[in-house]
């Protein structure tokens, strides 16, 4: 480890770090290297006050009121979602659909064109790679309805087998549902060519982007992908929100999902009628705060720019890789190419909750466990791995106190 306080682009991580409060906090008496970004990110404290501003200050139910409070809400909210749309540059604000996070998103495209589009003797294509969210869902629409869930394998670095992939194509695929980014091994997948082939049979393409909306600049329309999920809490923004992208006229021809208030124009006895997109698929009273907060997040996140952020998360990744070969037998579970912030690892005789414990102890933050991706232990033979993920607030610094912990993980369990 060398060059640890050297500056490693022209993003000031020192000044960044004085807009997460986080950062003044202590784990066992000792300042948090937080190194688990990839199961939620921390939060600015501009996202922070702007929830608690439509908490505390504007808090009235949206598009249901006449009165100036209701307005103000309803402002907000929408204003949220063009700050999404304008994010991941989509054509159209109606195509952005707010839910719980990109595990909803993905239970809607699967319930509701899943069961309309999906039947007996057709197949849904996916990886050896995916997060939970995006293995269940689909595998319970096999369930109902007949169809097969086809799984593309993975390469011992980590990286999709493009070439199987396009083997499996064929007439009866009906859907590709897979991850742009894994959280369990860092990959990223060349998303615009998975979209390419399948579209070349006239398959719709559903993007996980869970992992992928932190780290870099997605832009749907570029991507071309049908559906694309993500979660604002792995972006900096509250818990509880993310949503669905959907070209309209997909999203115009899926029926909705959930039925209530809000998704309806007319209600009688005899018939009820829908509205339109997104809010045939919003029933309810929507998370009106975090919705906010999402958009504030997006605000933070374009005001460093996800250029930078990818470089200096680069550099990051880079440096941690480099780093972590000093650790005697320790093994890295994902060496893709092309890899975001994420460094899964084992250590030989060593479960992973151990290493997890004792470094907790020095005040670094990592996952341990099988990262809602089990298939993926499965393919590497692990049962769990131990993750470091870095968002751009990270330093060296950091990285070398994760290391120091390694080493003395060896020293203490041998
Ligand atoms: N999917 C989250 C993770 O990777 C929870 O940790």
């Amino acid at each position: 480890m060398t060059n640890s306080t050297a500056p490693a682009t022209r993003l000031d991580v020192h000044r960044i770090r004085e807009a997460f409060p986080f950062t003044e906090e202590q784990v066992h008496g000792k300042p948090v290297a937080y190194l688990d970004s990839a199961a939620t990110a921390q939060r600015p404290q501009s996202v922070l006050d702007a929830v608690s501003h439509s908490a505390l200050r504007e808090n009235a139910n949206v598009h249901r009121g006449v009165h100036l409070l209701s307005q103000k809400a309803t402002a907000a909210y929408e204003g949220a979602r063009r700050k999404i749309q304008q994010f991941i540059n989509a054509e159209r604000v109606s195509e952005i659909v707010f839910l719980r996070g990109t595990t909803e998103a993905v239970n809607l495209v699967a319930n509701s064109y899943g069961r309309t589009n999906i039947g007996a003797g057709d197949e849904i294509v996916i990886s050896h790679m995916e997060h939970h969210s995006n293995i269940v869902p689909w595998q319970m629409l096999c369930r109902e309805v007949g169809a097969t869930l086809r799984v593309v394998p993975i390469t011992d670095a980590g990286e999709l087998d493009m070439d199987a992939y396009a083997s499996m194509l064929n007439g009866r695929t009906k859907m590709v549902a897979m991850v742009h980014v894994s959280n369990a091994l860092g990959t990223i997948n060349p998303a615009k060519e998975i979209v390419e082939l399948a579209h070349a049979r006239g398959i719709p393409v559903l993007l996980d982007g869970a992992q992928a909306t932190p780290h870099m600049t997605v832009d749907v329309q570029d991507l071309d992908c049908d559906f694309y999920a993500f979660s604002g809490h792995k972006m900096c923004g509250p818990t509880g929100i993310g949503a669905l992208y959907g070209k309209q006229p997909l999203l115009e021809a899926m029926p909705p999902w959930q039925g209530g208030g809000e998704m309806i124009l007319s209600v009688s006895f005899d018939e009820t009628v829908y509205n339109e997109v997104p809010a045939k698929f919003e029933a309810g009273t929507p998370a009106i705060a975090d919705a906010v907060g999402l958009g504030a997040a997006i605000d933070y996140l374009q005001s460093i720019g996800l250029d930078a952020i990818a470089a200096y998360e680069a550099e990051l990744l880079a440096y941690g890789t480099e780093a972590l070969s000093s650790v005697p037998g320790l093994r890295l579970i994902g060496t893709a190419a092309s890899k975001a912030g994420v460094l899964s690892f084992v250590m030989d005789g060593i479960h992973p909750h151990d290493i997890g414990t004792i470094i907790d102890q020095e005040g670094v933050a990592i996952r341990t466990g099988h990262h809602c991706a089990q298939p993926v232990m499965e393919r590497f033979g692990v049962p769990a791995t131990a993750r470091a993920s870095f968002a751009f607030y990270n330093t060296r610094e950091e990285i070398d106190r994760l290391v120091t912990g390694l080493h003395r993980v060896r020293e203490v369990l041998g």
